[in-house]
């Protein structure tokens, strides 16, 4: 037993395996919450866990496989999870009980394994939460692409399938049939041209939130809520919450726990799949805007149905550069880029006071930047001193001596002019 989460690394379940279950989707059941995710290893897709404290989460089943059950559907949809000999890609599985055919129904994201062109949703069904789920097939909903997605059934027992369209650009939202097996009609497509993924909806005291990303694939960005007083009315614009990398995470779900509402999210590692690891953080919510603040371990008590959260102390940054992608790293003489690893040491930087200016300084190797672009020995040197200007979200990071700003170009960086445009970086607390 767990009495806490480590917010952000990966999770073991309650045998001390390593839990697969990234994008999941948390339904409620019996007394627990079930959370069905992705898992890539062999024919495994979709895993199930259970747990009654969000902490400890039991392994109930694989409950889809490249090898599962295949039965046609009353509409035509593709059966095959092989594609080229190889087993397709399953992302962000939900599941929702349909009351009326006592079927368990799952909805998600299908892609060949190869590239994202298929863009399809896909199904399948169980008589019970975590059996062997019958694969029903893949389609477009009413032709549309659809990747990112989610599930949400409202109080009267309607069902809405969210899936990011039109190549991402719109948030599509689709009523189900009353089986919960087909689109019934295309309701909306939201924030049209906003490119918005990773959906989680949830209903609190009869108004609707729904929490999304940027579209930057599995590197973290800034996230945003948007409310409505029903699913198919108008909603509102996005606002953002957290963090500009939403604190290093992507949403998935949205769980109840007792009066508590908690964003549950995905730490993609870009660079290392299965190091992915999860986020449990509590919202609030101000003005029909959703918010989370950042809480390095959390802890929930099942009888009093509170949570406790505690944070660590950090000097501990990475500066990111060029929207969302870049990285800076050193090897201790030069400055360059990385993709984003949480494994990556090559990536922390400190900021050393010294008055108005810092020394930044590359924490594995402890040497400094110098206004050149190179890495020195620190001092207190004006070329060895840089300002951090705040620009709305982003910062300029300007040297004292020359007054150039770093700015990365594609991922080479360089030292530029104050008013060059990719003269902007920003600086991310290593959570
Ligand atoms: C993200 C998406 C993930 C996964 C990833 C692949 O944008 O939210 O579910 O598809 O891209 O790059």
């Amino acid at each position: 037993m767990v009495t806490s989460i480590r917010n952000g690394m990966p999770m073991l379940d309650t045998d001390g395996k390593p839990m697969h279950a990234h994008g999941a989707g948390i339904m409620e059941d019996n007394g627990y919450y079930y959370m069905f995710g992705e898992v890539r290893d062999g024919d495994k897709r979709v895993a199930c866990y259970r747990s009654k404290d969000l902490m400890n989460w039991e392994f109930r089943n694989v409950v889809l496989r490249i090898t599962s059950e295949k039965k046609p559907h009353y509409m035509r949809t593709d059966l095959d999870l092989v594609y080229h000999g190889k087993g397709v890609n399953i992302e962000r599985p939900k599941v929702l009980y349909c009351e009326k055919t006592k079927q368990y129904v799952m909805w998600m994201h299908y892609e060949n394994g190869v590239d994202y062109n298929a863009a399809r949703c896909a199904i399948a069904t169980c008589d019970t939460v975590d059996g062997d789920y019958v694969y029903r097939g893949s389609f477009n909903p009413v032709g549309n692409d659809a990747r990112d997605c989610t599930l949400y059934k409202d109080k009267d027992g309607t069902a809405y399938f969210f899936a990011s369209g039109r190549d991402n650009a719109d948030m599509m939202v689709y009523r189900l049939s009353d089986d919960y097996m087909s689109v019934d009609e295309q309701v909306k497509a939201l924030w049209a041209g906003q490119y918005r993924e990773a959906p989680a909806v949830f209903e609190k005291n009869g108004k609707y939130y729904m929490l999304s990303s940027m579209c930057t694939g599995w590197n973290p960005n800034q996230g945003g809520s948007a409310s409505s007083f029903g699913i198919e009315d108008r909603w509102s614009s996005i606002s953002n919450f957290g963090d500009s990398v939403t604190f290093n995470s992507q949403p998935t779900a949205v769980v109840k726990f007792g009066e508590h509402y908690i964003y549950v999210a995905d730490r993609w590692d870009p660079v290392d799949y299965n190091n992915s690891g999860y986020i449990f953080l509590p919202i609030t919510i101000e003005d029909g805007a959703c918010h989370i603040e950042w809480a390095d371990e959390i802890s929930f008590d099942v009888k009093t149905k509170t949570y406790s959260v505690f944070s660590i102390e950090s000097e501990d940054y990475r500066i990111m550069a060029n929207e969302f992608t870049a990285y800076l790293s050193s090897d201790g003489a030069d400055v360059f880029t990385r993709p984003l690893s949480y494994k990556d040491e090559s990536l922390i930087w400190n900021f050393w006071e010294k008055g108005n200016c810092y020394n930044i300084v590359h924490k594995a190797t402890g040497k400094g930047l110098a206004s050149d672009g190179t890495m020195r020995d620190i001092s207190d040197k004006r070329s060895m001193l840089w300002t951090i200007e705040k620009c709305e979200d982003r910062v300029r990071i300007v040297n004292v001596e020359s007054g150039k700003v770093f700015a990365v170009r594609g991922r080479r960086v360089m030292l530029a002019s104050p008013d060059d445009k990719f003269g902007y970086c920003r600086i991310v607390r290593k959570y």
